[in-house]
């Protein structure tokens, strides 16, 4: 017999610093749970209904509920994207304003599209290439001067591990009778530890959605919904999350969700501190040889509030060695492959799946990458103007619903764009549908194309062409 898929995926076996958090199934294996076939079942009598539990999944959601600090928890067997979708769907009517930060993830958008919601777009702090903080103030203004958005949503901790202050972006939602969303796709650990960036349940959001897949143990696509308080309009959720969820939901995931929740239960706190003490080990260890990382402290300035350091950001640029080439020799020479690069820094997810010798495989690679390849020479940077903000002509269902048509790309300047742009990883977007092309839009495409970042969302995936609204 010949599995394409399995005989693959069974060959790779290296260092993960990457999703999903279990780590290759090693958390799962820890407490001896590896016989899972007998678990992929339907809705037969005791199996319950994830669209209207009463039985086994409601008494694990309400376990996850009381362990994440929630009134109400929903499983997602479509991920944080079906989160957003129906978190967006739940709160605003067709018509009514959504207040977003730029650096959201392509779900948010689908959820406006299909919502027929409209964006009010901010502009987070640029810092070479990544969203930092955002200004407060802007926020609040915003809020002041259009009173047609109803909700914010707000991304946190993003791709990068940077944090922004949601208990006070929480209390400006209230003050003005909002409704705030947290996109916690990569903020399910938070809630474990103290000395980790507090998480959204806490500092007083009203919808959470996490990818537990990513940064906890659950299998990959299956993620939570919590609700907190009683601004939500619980049926409504209710009913929207039915509708963009598949009605043959995975018991395979559904149960992964409730196993992750009955190990944390147990051994969270130690698992988070062995993690907690491993990572601090190891960035001392590079700060000792002047490799440079991602910390709160690095990042105080640019409206950064606070940092998770379980997202590990490393820029070896100062010795000649971008983003995309660490990467590279990472996973080609040492065996170790981590969540993503970018031009100039490399992304790695640890979890409590990763064990001590992870880090010291991971910093040997890159003391030795560092003596062997380092050219003690800055990197120049080339001049791109990263805090674009599209103008957006069009909401995005109005242009997916628009009469279209190809043209070429490089000459694109002034059209409004069909379709999206992509950088993934991370996923978000660059151009959305129904927004301008400028020149600096194109620009830095093409330094990304450049770069061989890989661009999805297109038709043309070679981006000779693109999709436009006729004028
Ligand atoms: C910020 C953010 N939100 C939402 C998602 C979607 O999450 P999922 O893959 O669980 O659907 C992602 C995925 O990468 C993400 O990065």
């Amino acid at each position: 017999m010949k599995n394409i898929i399995e005989n693959k995926l069974r060959s790779i076996d290296r260092v993960s610093f990457h999703v999903p958090g279990h780590k290759h199934g090693r958390i799962y294996k820890n407490y001896g749970l590896s016989n899972i076939l007998d678990l992929d079942t339907t809705e037969i009598p005791g199996t319950d209904n994830l669209h209207s539990p009463e039985g086994i999944i409601r008494e694990s959601q309400i376990r996850a509920a009381n362990f994440f600090g929630a009134d109400n928890t929903f499983f997602l067997v479509n991920g944080t994207t079906s989160g957003n979708l129906s978190a967006l769907m739940a709160t605003l009517n067709p018509g009514e304003k959504v207040l977003v930060p730029r650096n959201c993830h392509k779900s948010v958008v689908s959820g406006m599209i299909m919502g027929g919601i409209e964006p009010v777009y901010i502009m987070p702090q640029i810092y070479r290439g990544i969203s930092m903080g955002i200004d407060l103030h802007t926020l609040e203004n915003k809020l002041k001067e259009d009173r047609q958005i109803k909700a914010i949503l707000i991304t946190n901790p993003n791709y990068y591990g940077i944090c922004v202050d949601i208990q006070k972006i929480s209390k400006i939602a209230h003050t003005y009778g909002k409704i705030l969303i947290v996109d916690e796709a990569h903020g399910s650990h938070l809630t474990l530890s103290e000395e980790l960036p507090m998480d959204a349940l806490s500092a007083g959001a009203d919808i959470v959605c996490q990818s537990t897949h990513k940064t906890l143990m659950s299998f990959t696509q299956s993620s939570m919904v919590h609700v907190k308080g009683n601004r939500v309009d619980i049926e409504r959720l209710r009913f929207m999350l039915s509708m963009n969820q598949s009605t043959s939901p995975s018991y395979l995931l559904m149960n992964s969700l409730d196993t992750t929740v009955a190990i944390l239960i147990e051994d969270g706190k130690k698992l988070i501190e062995n993690l907690i003490r491993n990572l601090e080990e190891f960035y001392k260890k590079l700060e000792n040889i002047n490799i440079d990382y991602f910390s709160k402290k690095k990042l105080s300035t640019y409206n950064v509030y606070d940092y998770d350091l379980t997202r590990i950001v490393i820029d070896m640029t100062k010795y000649g060695i971008n983003g995309r080439l660490l990467e590279k020799i990472l996973y080609e020479k040492y065996n170790i492959q981590m969540e993503m690069s970018d031009t100039n820094h490399i992304v790695g997810v640890a979890t409590i799946g990763n064990i001590k010798d992870d880090f010291e495989k991971l910093y040997e690679a890159l003391e030795e990458i560092k003596n062997i390849y380092g050219r003690q020479e800055i990197i120049e940077e080339k001049s791109i103007n990263y805090n674009i903000m599209p103008k957006v002509v069009l909401n995005p269902r109005q242009a997916v619903y628009s009469k279209k048509k190809n043209i070429d790309f490089h000459n694109s300047i002034g059209y409004i764009s069909a379709e999206y742009i992509i950088p993934y990883p991370p996923g978000i977007p660059i151009l959305c549908p129904g927004e301008e092309i400028s020149e600096d839009i194109i620009n830095h495409i093409t330094l990304l194309k450049e770069n061989n970042i890989n661009l999805t969302g297109m038709k043309d995936t070679s981006l000779k062409f693109i999709q436009v609204i006729e004028k």
